[in-house]
């Protein structure tokens, strides 16, 4: 190998590298912890949302067009409705689920899938696990964070939900800006394919 080439291998070595890292966001030890939303209203939280951006998971590559419905039970539980479609075979699929708060007026919930199925698959499903709603303004976005601790390691994923299908530049901004401040890097989110969505899942 010249010179040269053992340049350009290792600058594409580091390349795939901070790639990675970027990419997968994990890390050692347990989950950072977030505390709830202050006056969090979970009402304001409940109608349609769509997911516009989210960070690379490797089970939902295909999936597009994902839109959730958000409503309350009289328990105070979230009961959601995803639909979303495969964009390579173009198959819709919706799931149901459930997101039982950790107290009541909680941002922080136990999001379980609500299909009749064993308990174990359900809880393996890709999905189910716990989540914070980090910051929402209600009416433009959300920001939606998970994270599961592995013995020693910790792994989280982030998703920008938003009233319409796509986000305006300015809100976009903010957004970045407080995900800096909760330190987590908004070069890890992939804008969500939400292109030649069907009728019924298009944005009013
Ligand atoms: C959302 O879910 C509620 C309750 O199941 C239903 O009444 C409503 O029509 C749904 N909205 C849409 C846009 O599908
Ligand atoms: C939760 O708190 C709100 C306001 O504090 C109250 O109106 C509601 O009834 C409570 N819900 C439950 C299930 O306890
Ligand atoms: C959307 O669908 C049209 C017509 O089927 C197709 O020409 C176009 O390439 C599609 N766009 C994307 C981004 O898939």
């Amino acid at each position: 190998m010249s010179g040269r080439e053992l340049i350009a291998a290792y600058k594409i070595w580091l390349l795939f590298g901070a790639l990675a890292e970027v990419v997968t966001g994990t890390g050692f030890g347990r989950c950072p912890a977030y505390p709830s939303l202050p006056n969090f209203d979970a009402q304001r939280m409940t109608g349609i949302w769509y997911e516009v951006e989210r960070s690379f998971y490797l089970v939902e590559i295909a999936a597009s067009c994902t839109r959730l419905n958000v409503t309350l039970n009289d328990r105070g539980y979230f009961q959601i409705t995803v639909d979303s479609v495969n964009r390579w075979t173009g198959s819709q699929s919706t799931s149901y689920g459930i997101g039982i708060p950790s107290y009541n007026g909680s941002s922080v919930f136990r999001y379980k899938l609500n299909n009749r199925m064993p308990y174990l698959i359900g809880r393996l499903l890709p999905g189910a696990g716990q989540y914070n709603i980090l910051f929402t303004d209600y009416d433009q976005f959300a920001l939606v964070w998970s994270c599961s601790s592995v013995s020693l390691a910790h792994s989280d994923r982030i998703w920008v939900l938003g009233r319409k299908q796509e986000i305006e530049a300015d809100v976009r901004v903010q957004i970045y800006a407080i995900m800096q401040e909760l330190r987590l890097d908004p070069d890890r989110l992939f804008i969500s394919k939400n292109t030649n969505c069907t009728d019924s899942l298009e944005a009013e």
